[in-house]
């Protein structure tokens, strides 16, 4: 439980929580994971299950999570805790809070090496370290930056310090702020992506691909894929919007907040569909490229367009700030429930996550490297 029995700490401004709520939402599953699953599971039928989902199940998770934190006012665990014991059932229910606290750093120990993969050719591409690559170049890079764990975990760690270095700066002054800028930022960025992707021939040919309907290419997979997205793309059950709702005031209403971060995260996903997918068929690549998509076909067709080389910074500049904004909400269940009960400041408890999340990272990206083979049922930590 929070040991100081003071009022807990509110967004600032009218929109931080939907601002911050909405940084969450939108990140590496947007902009990374949506397009290239879209591709894997034949596009339109899959889009139109993955909406169904957002709506049927995501919006009243997201509602029940936002609720939640409003009325316990503090981390999974304790906002758990406390509004179950005022209504007289067990607090063996904070178990639950326990176990989203686990989610949201389990996902994170992955998110900062994809992040970092997003740093990195934000880098490559700032440098020119990718001119002239043909498609054979472009997947010996990709696999010649994950071999060598000095230049994974470079960047990885990378992430995890500016993640640290925001969430320790506190709710208003580091969360709030950096998003107050980072979002409109993101947003400005993708319409311009859009803008070039309309001129680059494959736009049609896009839209095609995300709207039109053909239910045989609809999978049970599929399904199961656009249901877990859904999860994964509003941030629910890691502990991350629980813990954003109980920084909200009493009287806000969440069922417009939620409709609001929703909403968002889905234009979003749609957008980023419709900036990446017009360049992916403009220069006839194949959009069920899988992870490698955005890191080894976009790069690619960047270059091979006018302007191409600063459109690319632009989008790995927004991939990465992208995954910041979400970053920052994962590890801040835990960093407000260490605040909360053991009685540390927030940026010891900032730093003191953040070499948790080092090693625990550390091994999902060693992964694709000296811990290749380190596999548990046949999969490695990273998976
Ligand atoms: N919603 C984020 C994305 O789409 O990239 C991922 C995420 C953020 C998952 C925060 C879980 C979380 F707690």
């Amino acid at each position: 439980m929070a040991s100081s029995g003071q009022p807990r700490i509110q967004w600032l401004g009218r929109w931080g929580f939907v601002l911050a709520a909405t940084g969450s939402a939108v990140g590496l599953g947007n902009i990374w994971k949506f397009p290239y699953i879209t591709g894997e599971y034949g596009g339109g039928a899959f889009v139109l299950v993955y909406l169904a989902c957002i709506l049927a199940v995501g919006v009243p998770v997201m509602m029940t999570e936002i609720a939640f934190g409003r009325r316990g006012r503090g981390s999974p665990i304790d906002a758990i805790r406390r509004v179950v014991s005022e209504s007289g059932r067990s607090s063996g229910w904070s178990l639950i809070g326990w176990m989203a606290m686990l989610c949201g750093f389990m996902v994170l120990s992955f998110y900062v090496v994809v992040a970092g993969w997003s740093f990195s050719y934000l880098w490559k591409m700032l440098s020119g370290g990718l001119a002239g690559s043909s498609v054979d170049d472009m997947a010996a890079i990709f696999a010649a930056n994950n071999a060598n764990p000095w230049v994974l975990g470079g960047w990885s760690t990378l992430v995890t310090l500016l993640t640290m270095l925001i969430v320790g700066k506190g709710v208003q002054e580091g969360i709030e702020k950096s998003v107050s800028w980072m979002m409109p930022g993101l947003v400005l960025m993708l319409v311009l992506l859009i803008v070039f992707g309309v001129f680059s021939g494959g736009f049609g040919d896009a839209v095609r691909f995300l709207f039109s309907f053909n239910a045989g290419s609809l999978s049970s997979a599929g399904m199961l894929a656009a249901l877990g997205h859904a999860f994964f793309t509003l941030s629910l059950a890691s502990g991350a919007i629980l813990t954003y709702g109980s920084y909200l005031p009493k009287g806000a209403s969440i069922g417009r907040t939620t409709v609001s971060v929703a909403l968002a995260d889905t234009v979003v996903a749609l957008m980023a569909g419709l900036a990446i997918f017009p360049v992916i068929f403009a220069n006839g690549m194949n959009p069920g490229e899988g992870p490698g998509l955005i890191f080894m076909s976009l790069p690619l067709a960047f270059q091979a367009m006018p302007l191409g080389t600063l459109f690319g910074i632009l989008f790995f500049l927004m991939l990465s700030m992208a995954a910041l904004t979400s970053s920052i909400s994962m590890v801040e269940a835990t960093v407000s429930w260490l605040c909360d009960n053991k009685g540390i400041t927030r940026p010891v408890a900032a730093w003191s996550t953040g070499i948790v999340l080092w090693l625990v990272s550390t091994l999902a990206m060693l992964s694709f490297n000296l811990g290749a083979d380190w596999t548990l049922a046949g999969r490695h930590f990273f998976e």
